[in-house]
């Protein structure tokens, strides 16, 4: 892992530099490239754009590790009301969500009775309820979570991630249960002993995983979901999917909102599934600084913005 990505991802944890960064208006403006704004309603005209282009939506609204059930409530609350926002749209967008927004920190039971509610109505409106992923404390919680929703509504997916050396093994365990599985990379400060530390590693891990779920997708036992900006490993999955007979619609390539923006449009146009994840609200501080620690030069976007 390098110091850049080391130091980043350590600066996103400080609760100082989250009230300094969140006040500065310079900050804000950078972050503009990653969210077209805080508000959901910049989120849906923004999907409306995506969707001209055939492109379909995953939306998030920001914030993580809550410290009161009664912000999981609201959290719960909101997405309710999104989900009539999204069934009037017309949109082909879904909902993404941490198990710490909805108070896993506090109660699993609560965080689980949320996440049956927001999968019964997503489900009732035709969408996919995800289940992200956070760091690998938090793992054997969210694959039970997903487990128990999963039991009683298929439209439900969660996230793996290939740095994680366990991911292998939770891949095998999960396919019993015909999931949907979005494939990433991984976003946070993990131990060596817990995760790859060379890029290189985790690339052939994301390869030999992604493989493994598209070899299971003809028989109906994995939905797999390819969550990479990774152009040229989409391209060498693209070829093996093909060796497997996986049909296009069989599976799906997600990307974050303004990020390899031309590649996802090509994607698009070479007929496959796209979906962009667009994030909003104004808890961005910590997902802000993950995208910077994914690749360190975007600190320059910061520099650019302050300087007007
Ligand atoms: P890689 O880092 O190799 O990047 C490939 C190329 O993409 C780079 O060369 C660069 O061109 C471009 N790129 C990547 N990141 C960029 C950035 N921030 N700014 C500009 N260009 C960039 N993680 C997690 O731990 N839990 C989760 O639930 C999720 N959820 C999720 C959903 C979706 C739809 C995506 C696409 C990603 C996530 N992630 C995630 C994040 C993921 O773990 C990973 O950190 C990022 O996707 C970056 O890795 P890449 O796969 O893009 O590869």
């Amino acid at each position: 892992m390098s110091v850049a990505r080391t130091i980043l991802l350590k600066m996103a944890k400080s609760p100082f530099l989250n009230r300094q960064a969140t006040q500065r208006s310079f900050v804000r403006r950078a972050t503009r490239r990653f969210m077209p704004g805080e508000a959901p309603e910049d989120a849906l005209h923004a999907a409306q754009m995506l969707k001209a282009e055939g492109r379909g939506t995953v939306f998030t609204k920001l914030g993580e590790n809550l410290t009161s059930l009664a912000d999981a409530d609201a959290v719960r609350d909101h997405y309710l009301w999104f989900f009539d926002q999204l069934a009037a749209s017309g949109l082909d967008g879904h909902v993404s969500i941490k198990p710490t927004q909805l108070g896993l920190d506090l109660s699993f039971d609560q965080c689980q009775a949320h996440l049956l509610t927001l999968a019964a109505r997503s489900e009732s409106i035709g969408k996919v309820l995800w289940i992200d992923m956070e760091d690998s404390s938090y793992v054997d919680r969210t694959l039970a979570l997903y487990r128990a929703v999963r039991s009683r509504h298929p439209k439900v997916g969660v996230c793996l991630q290939a740095y994680l050396r366990r991911t292998p093994a939770d891949l095998e365990s999960l396919l019993s249960i015909s999931p949907i599985i979005r494939l990433v990379k991984g976003a946070y400060a993990e131990p060596a002993d817990v995760a790859f530390r060379v890029k290189a590693d985790t690339d052939r891990a994301y390869f030999d995983l992604a493989d493994r779920m598209l070899q299971a997708a003809p028989g109906g036992f994995c939905v797999p979901v390819l969550g990479t900006h990774d152009i040229p490993l989409i391209d060498r999955l693209v070829a093996r999917a093909k060796a497997h007979g996986v049909a296009e619609r069989q599976y799906e390539i997600h990307m974050l909102y303004g990020i390899r923006d031309a590649g996802q449009r090509r994607l698009r146009s070479d007929g496959h599934t796209v979906k962009t994840l667009i994030s909003y609200g104004s808890a961005w501080y910590r997902w802000y600084m993950r995208r910077l620690a994914e690749r360190p030069a975007n600190v320059w976007f910061v520099v650019r913005s302050m300087l007007g």
